[in-house]
């Protein structure tokens, strides 16, 4: 099988790495739990599996999985099988409804929540191995700002952040920005507001935000941080009713508020990073991703302490629930 086809997208040519100037891959994260990344993730790679891209999506919440659950699969080998050489990727890659690709983590695979060396080397070896294969990659990360969530994303090419309008919400996504740029170097993150009350209330949340980001953050290299608002998603009692019947709400109820919201999303992305091109998966690939004979020196932690960022996080917190309305 040839493997220097490009199936979609001639305007962007893969190196020999499969790298190309594009984005392909996109880390969808927040400060606080529970703000809707598993669900966004999704139903956002189902969006543009409509729209004709080839999306995978890595669970890389390997402490606490869930997607499993939302989108009603039993995997018979989940990423902990290829990272330990029961399985091969082939095996792991299974097809979503949405018709769109996932790497399950396997429910409480406790010992990934900690970045060792060999978690380090096998993530990125995985990404490495996936990204040219895809239009997109989503990597759905866990909550917060630990080492193993600040490392799933400097895989990425691209950080979503989602937020929700609630104070804690919106303080613990500042600081997750703040370290992103930081820690990263990242001077631009996109930014998805969940669960708003009313449509509109996402424009005001990102305002808000980008206003304290720019009272209260330079970076190293001087400039601070520019949030791309991506959209907003309502909050839709049919999520919930979706994610009660094992459905994606943009299968199930295409036509509700929060698809519609998801959809024009996928429309936005689509547009700020068109799909990068791919090339073909060859048929039979034997991967494994077992540990690296070199260990890799753990990342530093983060340099500013969780207190001190909630501190400033409290002032966003109060300045973005000022509604003006
Ligand atoms: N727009 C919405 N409208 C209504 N309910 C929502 C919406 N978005 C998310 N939810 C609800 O919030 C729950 C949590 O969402 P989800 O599991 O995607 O969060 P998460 O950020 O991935 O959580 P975790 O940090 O635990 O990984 C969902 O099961 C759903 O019931
Ligand atoms: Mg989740």
């Amino acid at each position: 099988m040839s493997t220097t086809t490009l199936t979609t997208s001639p305007g962007s040519e893969p190196t020999a790495t499969g790298r190309t100037e594009r984005p392909r891959v996109f880390a969808i994260t927040s400060g606080k739990g529970g703000v809707g990344k598993t669900m966004l993730a999704a139903n956002l790679a189902a969006a543009l599996a409509r729209r004709g891209e080839r999306v995978l999506v890595i669970d890389a919440d390997l402490g606490l999985a869930n997607l499993d659950v939302v989108l009603n699969l039993q995997p018979r080998r989940t990423l902990h099988d290829v990272f330990t050489g029961q399985g091969t990727l082939d095996q792991a890659l299974l097809t979503a409804p949405g018709d769109f690709q996932v790497l399950l983590a396997g429910s409480g695979l406790i010992e990934y929540s900690r970045l060792t060396p060999t978690v380090r080397e096998q993530f990125a070896r995985l990404i490495d191995t996936v990204r040219p294969h895809y239009d997109r990659v989503l990597i759905d990360t866990g909550a917060g700002i630990s080492d193993v969530v600040l490392y799933a994303i400097s895989m990425a090419d691209e950080a979503i952040v989602i937020a929700t309008p609630e104070p804690t919400a919106l303080a613990d996504a500042y600081a997750t920005v703040k370290v992103l740029g930081m820690q990263q170097g990242r001077t631009s993150m996109m930014l998805v507001v969940n669960q708003t009350h009313r449509h509109g209330e996402g424009r005001h949340v990102a305002a808000q935000l980008q206003s304290v980001i720019d009272r209260f953050i330079t970076l190293p290299e001087g400039g601070t941080i520019r949030l791309n608002p991506l959209g907003e998603v309502v909050s839709d009692t049919s999520v919930r009713q979706a994610v009660q019947r094992r459905q994606l709400v943009m299968l199930a109820y295409p036509g509700s508020d929060a698809a519609q919201g998801m959809s024009a999303i996928a429309m936005r992305l689509a547009t700020l990073h068109p799909p990068a091109g791919r090339l073909p998966m060859p048929a039979g690939t034997l991967v494994t991703l077992l540990p690296a004979p070199e260990p890799v020196a753990t990342q530093e932690a983060a340099q500013e302490s969780p207190a001190d960022l909630r501190a400033e996080a409290d002032l966003a917190g109060a300045t973005v629930t000022d509604d003006p309305r």
